[in-house]
């Protein structure tokens, strides 16, 4: 369990002011210009040697990351930007940092910018954040006003952000999408190669991350890079904010150590399962796009990247979703289904026509009203998908119908023995149709 003293998010529940003077009291913009004055090599092995692996989700190395971008500028310039989007189902962590904790990211903003050479930052905040463009933009503002941002400021680094508002998409999350809808474009995903620290913003070099990835950055230069890498275990470090939703006894988001058993979570924040641990059927562990775990595999679950796609999932948004054996967990992966039909943004063809194909059968045999061969088709159908898109909302479509068939396959035979015992007592059975 993480020790109080370990935690980097001291406003998490918003008891205390979000404004700089009480952000100051809890630690934030101290040191910074000590960091800065150290080079922006050192602030980047910092990083590195850290640990911090992407918050977004990929769980990709922060520090590499931003090692990608030019060390000199060609005369474009760089940006950093900031994706709080935050649309993955479950995932409700950024809004926190935002609403409570502003001035971690802005501070964080800052030292990125300086060590990607980048005097300009934007943060694209979900469409639905309304209160929370506020109160990030009231923060922006007294970090101008206190000279910690801005041209000529007390920090050494000139660098300006801007907050952007977006029009609640989920596939603007995906960072091309966003970049084009940062540029006023439709926000569809970019073919990559090129990469975004090569053609970015405006085609200029870019580095997308998202806002934990960054709040957590000035307490890893302040604490040291051993500190954080000593919580977890390797390759899976640091302290980390889980979302823990559905049926337990106390929803809530909480800061713990990376790799915490997920029953340890459950039980200490969370109050349990609702009805019990064995009232327990399935976990989501990551948010929407993961596949589940069944009751089974959730003994003793290190809730950590290695961890959970050793068991086929994943860490993701760290959105943790749990559904007791009320549920009807055929009738859940399909209303996940539909969720990626409605924001799958068309351009191609696997995402654009699997997404609504998975869908519709799922639809059908959440009522029972299929045939048994249609399960493999079905699963078919998810490879088709799976790796054969220009983003990755096509895995994140594919891999929870994949989650449902691995571990819950006997669920919709039985559904479908039941729904032929029910409505075809000569035994008749209905022909797939053959184009959903
Ligand atoms: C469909 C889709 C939606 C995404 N939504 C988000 C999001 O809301 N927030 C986010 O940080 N990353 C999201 N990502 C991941 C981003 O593309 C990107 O990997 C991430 O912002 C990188 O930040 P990190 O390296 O700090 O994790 C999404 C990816 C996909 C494919
Ligand atoms: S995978 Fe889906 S959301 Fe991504 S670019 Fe293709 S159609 Fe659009």
């Amino acid at each position: 369990m993480l020790k109080d003293k370990d935690r980097i998010f001291r406003n998490l529940y918003g008891f205390e002011s979000p404004g700089l003077k009480a952000a100051q009291k809890r630690g934030a913009w101290d040191a910074t210009k000590k960091f800065l004055t150290k080079g922006r090599d050192w602030v980047i092995e910092e990083v590195k040697s850290s640990g911090l692996r992407g918050r977004g989700g990929a769980g990709f190395p922060t520090g590499l990351k931003w090692s990608f971008m030019p060390k000199v500028s060609d005369g474009r310039p760089h940006y950093l930007v900031v994706n709080a989007d935050e649309s993955e189902p479950g995932t409700c962590k950024d809004r926190e940092i935002m609403r409570h904790d502003p001035h971690l990211l802005i501070e964080g903003c800052l030292i990125a910018g300086f060590a990607m050479g980048s005097n300009a930052g934007y943060i694209y905040i979900r469409g639905e954040f309304i209160r929370e463009r506020e109160t990030l933009q009231a923060a922006i503002d007294e970090a101008y006003d206190a000279k910690l941002i801005g041209k000529n400021n007390k920090n050494g680094w000139d660098f300006d952000l801007y907050l952007h508002h977006g029009a609640g998409a989920y596939i603007c999350g995906e960072e091309t999408a966003l970049l084009e809808s940062l540029e006023g474009k439709k926000g569809q995903p970019r073919l990559k190669p090129p990469f975004p620290a090569n053609a970015g913003l405006y085609g200029a070099p870019t580095t997308v991350n998202n806002v934990e990835s960054i709040a957590v950055v000035p307490d890893i230069l302040r604490r040291g890079a051993g500190w954080f890498s000593g919580i977890g275990r390797p390759n899976n470090v640091g302290t980390k904010l889980f979302c823990i939703s559905g049926h337990v006894n106390r929803p809530c988001n909480v800061e713990e150590e990376m790799g915490i058993p997920l029953k340890e979570l459950l039980d200490r924040h969370a109050g349990g399962v609702r009805g019990g641990w064995d009232n327990l059927l399935a976990v989501i562990p990551g948010g929407s796009s993961v596949r589940c775990l069944p009751s089974d595999t959730c003994q003793n679950l290190p809730m950590d990247f290695d961890s959970l796609s050793a068991h086929k999932s994943g860490l993701g948004t760290a959105a943790v979703i749990v559904m007791d054996k009320s549920t009807d967990i055929i009738r859940a992966i399909a209303r996940l289904s539909y969720f990626y039909k409605h924001e799958s943004c068309g351009q191609c063809t696997p995402c654009r026509e699997g997404t609504g194909w998975m869908y519709r059968v799922l639809d059908r045999m959440a009522r029972g009203e299929a045939e048994k061969r249609e399960i493999d088709m079905l699963l078919e159908v998810t490879y088709q998908v799976e790796g054969h898109t220009i983003c990755a909302l096509g895995d994140a479509a594919a891999w929870p119908v994949q989650g449902l068939i691995t571990h819950f396959r006997h669920v919709i035979e039985e559904r479908i023995d039941q729904y032929s015992a029910n409505s075809k007592p000569d035994g008749a059975v209905r022909e797939p149709v053959a184009a959903e």
